[in-house]
Parts: structure tokens; C-alpha cells; sequence
């Protein structure tokens, strides 16, 4: 029988986890099974309870519930308890524990696919809520010179930016005449196919800069704003599968090349 995993979301139709997992299994000749659960919004709990109980031995978690599987977890991982999210279950082994490889996955991407170096560099997060919380905390580990939330609503950017050093939160309008090396959206604006109220892309972006947008699959309106005025851009594909990944090695103890699933995913 192979081990069994899943993603959990709500949707999860359209989840490339599995599909990606699939590949990692192949190339690293683990015998694993990865499905898809898509519980009612309020059925979080209740379906993993049961995923345990047919052998499931982990579960990556995607919106909305990972601060419910936060909450969900007996233990948490440094990782996790920084960002107040899980997106990677481990139920094998006696109560279940809770990691977050969504912030090394960013890390990874930026640094390694990407070979955009973090340290000294200035980084503008856009939004201020559970994406932007999970990525936070390895962007500032990465020892950015200075890291700087905008939202909307800038009171939960000030919120969100007073937890960790050497960040600042604002609002949109407080950007003008800014200037970054990398801007990332970690808003939901773009799945609306809208675009957070920036101000001009020169001088916003620096000269160089990178704009990354967390989701992935898509042109949202930012990576189109950004290509407009010249500035490289990349959507969360590479983040996808690295944190897909690091969950693999947390819970196989086998790290995959994702180099090919990368690239696959990109030419699909
Ligand atoms: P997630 O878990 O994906 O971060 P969330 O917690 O609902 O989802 O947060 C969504 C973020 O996108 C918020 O920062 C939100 O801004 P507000 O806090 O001001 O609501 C931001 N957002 C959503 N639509 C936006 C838009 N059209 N323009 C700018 N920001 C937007």
C-alpha cells in the first residue's frame, strides 16, 4: 500500500499539488499517493480527523485553512509559529504537528531559480494578510536592508510590519517616490483581476528589479503593470513547487530536483 497524502483546500479543483507530487514520487522512487480533499468551509477539522483515521500521513494545506490548521496542530515547527499558518501536516507520528514551507519556497525561487540575492536589497510586500504574514518572516531572514508592508488598509500593514524587525507598514499613498528592488504581491487583488492602487512604476521599481506575484498561473494586472514599464517579472509558479518540495523532504527525508517539474509546469 502506498503512503497516503492530499492537499486540503476550498476550491483544491485546480490545485497542481498532486500533479507535482506525482513527479517528485517518480523521480526520487518513493511509493506515495496524493489526492485532494475539498472539504465545506467549515469542515476543516472534520476531514482531516477522518484522513487520519484511513492512514493519511500528511496533508499540504492551501486557502483558506491554514491558520485553521495552525490551530488544527498539537506542535508547531519555528517556521510555522512565525507566520501563525501551516501549509504542510505531518499526521504519522502521534498528535498532529504543523510546518510552513511556503516562506523558504519564496526564498528558494528568488534566490536559486530567479538568482535574485536578498541581502542589502530594499523589498516592498504588498498586503497584509495571511500571504503576506507567511512569507514575511524568511524574506526578512534573508537580511534585506529594509522591508516595507503596504495594504490597503494601512492599520493592519502597521499591525503586521510591528511584529518583525527592521520592517515598516503604510499605506499606498505614503509609496510616492519610493523605490524597491523587489515588489511582491502578496495581495488577493490580482484573482479579481484588479491592481493595488501603486503609484508610477518609475520610480517605484529600481533600476533591475524584480516584481513577483505570488499566484501563479496567470497574468495578474501587477505582473502586467510591471512588464508595461519594463521591469522583469515572474508569477509563484517556482514558489509552488518549491515549497511543494521542502514538504516532500519534511516528510520523506528525500529532497527532489525541481528543476524539470518546474519547467514542465511552465510549458502546461
Ligand atoms: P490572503 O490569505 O490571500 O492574504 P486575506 O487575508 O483575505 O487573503 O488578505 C487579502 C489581502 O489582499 C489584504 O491585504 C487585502 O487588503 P485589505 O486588508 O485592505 O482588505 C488585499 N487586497 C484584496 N483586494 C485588493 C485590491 N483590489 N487592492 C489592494 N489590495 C487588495
Amino acid at each position: 500500500m502506498p503512503d497516503r497524502y492530499a492537499v486540503i483546500g476550498n476550491p483544491v479543483s485546480h490545485s497542481k499539488s498532486p500533479w507535482i507530487h506525482e513527479q517528485f514520487a517518480r523521480a526520487c522512487a518513493q511509493d506515495i499517493e496524493y489526492g485532494r480533499i475539498e472539504p465545506p468551509l467549515d469542515g476543516f477539522s472534520a476531514a482531516i480527523d477522518a484522513f487520519r483515521a484511513g492512514g493519511g500521513r500528511g496533508a499540504n494545506v492551501t486557502v483558506p485553512f491554514k491558520q485553521e490548521a495552525f490551530r488544527y496542530c498539537a506542535s508547531v515547527s519555528e517556521r510555522a509559529s512565525e507566520a501563525r499558518a501551516v501549509n504542510t501536516l505531518l499526521l504519522d507520528r502521534g498528535a498532529p504537528r504543523g510546518d510552513n514551507t511556503d516562506g523558504i519556497g519564496l526564498l528558494r525561487d528568488l534566490e536559486i531559480n530567479l538568482g535574485f540575492v536578498l541581502r542589502g536589497r530594499s523589498v516592498l510586500v504588498m498586503g497584509a494578510g495571511g500571504a503576506a504574514q507567511g512569507v514575511l518572516p524568511s524574506l526578512r531572514a534573508a537580511a534585506p536592508a529594509r522591508v516595507v508592508v503596504a495594504n490597503r488598509t494601512a492599520d493592519k500593514a502597521r499591525a503586521l510590519a510591528a511584529r518583525f524587525e527592521g520592517t515598516t507598514g503604510c499605506g499606498y499613498a505614503d509609496l510616492a517616490g519610493q523605490s524597491f528592488d523587489l515588489v511582491v504581491n502578496a495581495t488577493s487583488a490580482g484573482l479579481a483581476g484588479e491592481l493595488p492602487p501603486l503609484p508610477p512604476a518609475r520610480p517605484l521599481f529600481a533600476r533591475e528589479a524584480l516584481a513577483y506575484d505570488l499566484v501563479y498561473g496567470r497574468d495578474t494586472p501587477f505582473l502586467d503593470f510591471a512588464r508595461a514599464a519594463q521591469v522583469r517579472a515572474s508569477d509563484g509558479a517556482g514558489m509552488l513547487v518549491e515549497q511543494a518540495a521542502e514538504s516532500f523532504f519534511v516528510w520523506r527525508g528525500v529532497r527532489p530536483d525541481t528543476r524539470p517539474v518546474l519547467a514542465a509546469l511552465r510549458k502546461s
